[in-house]
C-alpha cells in the first residue's frame, strides 16, 4: 500500500506544524507523527520564545548573548538571520492563534540565564502548549493537510531502495518520501512525496534523567545517517540545571525563567552557592549553572540542591507558574514556602543532521527543522529559548525551498514494497527494554555532564555489544516502535560518544577532566 502527496511533514512538534502550515497552500500534505498528535517537545516547553521586542533592547544584543553561550562555535551569520528573523515569528505565532501572556497591552517579556535583557516571550509557565494547540488548531482547519497518528517513520526512501550503492559523499541522492509503520494496523506503506521534511525533535531519551518525553529517541538523526546525510555536533547535549528531584516526577522541568524571577540555588545549608562559581551566579548560562551543581553535589556528597523562591512575593510566583506551583505541590511542595529539591537532567540536543541556512539537508528534497537539525545557531551550547525560535525560523525557510524545489521534481514512485520476509515476531519484548535501560544507565553514567577518556572509551565498548546484539535482533525480526526506538537510540549514542571522543578539549556543553582547557586549534564543528 502508498499514499502520494506532495510535501510529507516526519513530525507534529513546532518545526513540522508550522512547516505545514506554510506549504499547505503550494501542495497536498502529510503530517505523520508516532504518536497521538501532540505529543513532542514542544508541548512541554515552558520558559518560552527568545526575541527583541522590548525597546530597551537590541538585535545585536541578542546576537551576542548568543554567541557567548555558544563558546566560539556559532555560525555568526546564522546567528544574526535567525536573531533578527525573531519580531516576525512571534507575530506569525500570534496570527496562527497562539495567546501569549501579555500586561498593560503590550507582551510580557521574561528573562533566562544568558540573557541580558528581557526578551522571553511566553504564555505563563506552559508556551508550548499554547504553541502546539494554536498550530495544531489551524493545520487541522487546512483542507490540504491530513495528519496520520501513530504512524512511526523507518527510513527514508532514496536512490538506495533503486538498488543503487549510496555513500555520504554523493552529491546526487534524492528522498523520495518514507516508509512508514501503522503502529496500529501492523503494516509498513510507502509514503511517497516530492519534498520531505524531518522535524522529529530530540534525542533525550538516550539518557537515564531527562525531561524529554518518550518521543524524543533521535529517530530523525538515525534515519538521515542511516540515508548518508551528514551529521555534526553530537557531543554537544545540553544538560538543564533544575529538574525535580523527586522520583515519580520523571525529571519534571522546573523552567529557567524561575531564577530569572529571581529564585536561588542553595545547599541543604542554605548556602547560595553559584556566586562562588561564576559572577552571573543563577543567571549564568546553562552549561555552567548544571556543571557547577554537578560539582557542588560531588563535593558535599549531597543528592540535590534547593530552588528557593520563598522570598518572591506569591502572587507572582503563582501567576506566572501556575503549572510549575501545581505540579510542586501534587508532590507535596509548597513553593512559595518550601525549598524545591532539584538537579540536572538531559535536556536538548545542540548538534544533528546538518543543514544549510535554507534547512537543505546533503541530500536533494530532505530538508530538516527543529531540535533534529543543526544549523550551526546555538555552537557549543544554546540559549535559552532559543530552540523554538530556531525552530519556527528554519521551517520557514525549509517550506520556502521546498516550494520552489517540487517545481521541477514528480514522484518516484519506483520503489520496491517493505520487504519483512524471513522475520518473524518479537517474542522476546523484554530485550529490548533491557538494552535500552542499559543504554541509558551507560549515557547517563559515562557520557555526562562531566566526561574523561576512560569513561568514554568504557561507554563506546558497552555500546557497541548493545549495537551489535540489537542489530542481529532487528534483522530477524518484525519491525516495532520499542525496537525501531533501541535502533535509532543505540545510533545516537554511538554519535554522541565517538564525536565527545574526537574532541580533545572542553568547551561549551563537552566537558573532559583530560582535557580541562578551551583549546583555539579545537574551535571547528565535529562533522561525522
Ligand atoms: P518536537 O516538538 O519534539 O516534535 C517532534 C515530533 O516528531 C513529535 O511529534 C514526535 O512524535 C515526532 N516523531 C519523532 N520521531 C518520529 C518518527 N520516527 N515517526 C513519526 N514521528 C516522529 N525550548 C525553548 O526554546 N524554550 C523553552 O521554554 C523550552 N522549554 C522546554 C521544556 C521542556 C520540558 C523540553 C523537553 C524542551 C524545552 N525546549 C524549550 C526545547 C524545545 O521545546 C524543543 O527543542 C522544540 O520544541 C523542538 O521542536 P521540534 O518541532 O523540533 O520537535
Ligand atoms: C526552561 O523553561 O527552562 C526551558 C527553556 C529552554 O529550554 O530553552
Amino acid at each position: 500500500m502508498s499514499e502520494k502527496f506532495d510535501f510529507l511533514v516526519i513530525g507534529s512538534g513546532g518545526a513540522g506544524l508550522s512547516y505545514a502550515l506554510r506549504v499547505a497552500a503550494f501542495g497536498s500534505v502529510a503530517i505523520i507523527t508516532k504518536k497521538d498528535k501532540a505529543e513532542s517537545n514542544t508541548n512541554y516547553a515552558q520558559g518560552g520564545l527568545a526575541s527583541v521586542l522590548d525597546e530597551n533592547d537590541r538585535f545585536e544584543d541578542h546576537i551576542e548573548d548568543t554567541l557567548i553561550a555558544g563558546a566560539g562555535l556559532c555560525h555568526p551569520e546564522v546567528v544574526d538571520m535567525v536573531v533578527r528573523s525573531g519580531p516576525d515569528v512571534v507575530h506569525e505565532l500570534l496570527d496562527w492563534g497562539a495567546r501569549f501572556t501579555s500586561k498593560d497591552g503590550k507582551l510580557d517579556l521574561g528573562r533566562e540565564g544568558g540573557h541580558s535583557k528581557q526578551r522571553i516571550v511566553h504564555a505563563a509557565d506552559r508556551t508550548g502548549k499554547e504553541i502546539e494547540s494554536a498550530l495544531l488548531t489551524a493545520a487541522e482547519k487546512h483542507s490540504n493537510i491530513r495528519v496520520f497518528e501513530h504512524h512511526f517513520a523507518l527510513e527514508l526512501i532514496t536512490e538506495h531502495h533503486l538498488g543503487k550503492k549510496v555513500t555520504r559523499y554523493d552529491t546526487d541522492t534524492h528522498c523520495f518520501g518514507a516508509y512508514v509503520f501503522d503502529t496500529r494496523s501492523g503494516r509498513v506503506e510507502a509514503i511517497f512525496s516530492r519534498a520531505t521534511l524531518i522535524a522529529t525533535g530530540g534525542v533525550g531519551q538516550v539518557y537515564l534523567h531527562t525531561t524529554n518525553p518518550s518521543i524524543a529517541t533521535g529517530d530523525g538523526i538515525a534515519m538521515a545517517f542511516r540515508a548518508k546525510a551528514r551529521v555534526a555536533n553530537m557531543e554537544f547535549m545540553q544538560f538543564h540545571p533544575t529538574t525535580l528531584h523527586i522520583p515519580e516526577a520523571n525529571s519534571f522541568l522546573i523552567s529557567e525563567a524561575v531564577r530569572g524571577k529571581g529564585a536561588i540555588l542553595r545547599g541543604r545549608d542554605g548556602s547560595a552557592f553559584m556566586a562562588g562559581y561564576d559572577d552571573r551566579a543563577e543567571l549564568a548560562p546553562r552549561d555552567i549553572v548544571a556543571r557547577s551543581i554537578d560539582n557542588y553535589l560531588k563535593k558535599t556528597g549531597e543528592e540535590c540542591v534547593y530552588l528557593d523562591v520563598t522570598h518572591i512575593d506569591n502572587d507572582t510566583i503563582i501567576n506566572h507558574f501556575p503549572h510549575i506551583t501545581e505540579t510542586c505541590r501534587l508532590y507535596g511542595i509548597d513553593i512559595t514556602r518550601d525549598w524545591i529539591p532539584v538537579v540536572p537532567a538531559a535536556h536538548y540536543l545542540c548538534g544533528g543532521v546538518i543543514t544549510d541556512m535554507e534547512a537543505r539537508t546533503f541530500i536533494h528534497g530532505l530538508f530538516c527543522a527543529g531540535e533534529v537539525a543543526f544549523t550551526g545557531l546555538h555552537g557549543a551550547n544554546r540559549l535559552a529559548s532559543n530552540s523554538l525560535l530556531e525552530a519556527i525560523v528554519f521551517s520557514k525557510r525549509a517550506a520556502e525551498q521546498s516550494v520552489s524545489y517540487i517545481r521541477d521534481v514528480r514522484w518516484n514512485t519506483e520503489v520496491p514494497e517493505w520487504d519483512d520476509s524471513g522475520t518473524v515476531n518479537s517474542e522476546e519484548e523484554i530485550l529490548i527494554s533491557h538494552n535500552k535501560q542499559e543504554l541509558q544507565q551507560v549515557m547517563w553514567n559515562y557520557v555526562g555532564i562531566v566526561r574523561s577518556d576512560l569513561r568514554l572509551e568504557r561507554a563506546f565498548r558497552r555500546t557497541r555489544f548493545l549495537y551489535e546484539e540489537t542489530e542481529d535482533y532487528y534483522h530477524r525480526t518484525k519491525v516495532s516502535v520499542p525496537l525501531c526506538e533501541l535502533r535509532n537510540l543505540i545510533a545516537n549514542a554511538y554519535m554522541i560518544i565517538r564525536s565527545a571522543m574526537s574532541r580533545k578539549e572542553s568547551r561549551g556543553l563537552h566537558y573532559t577532566t583530560d582535557y580541562p582547557q578551551t583549546v583555539e586549534s579545537e574551535n571547528h564543528d565535529t562533522i561525522i
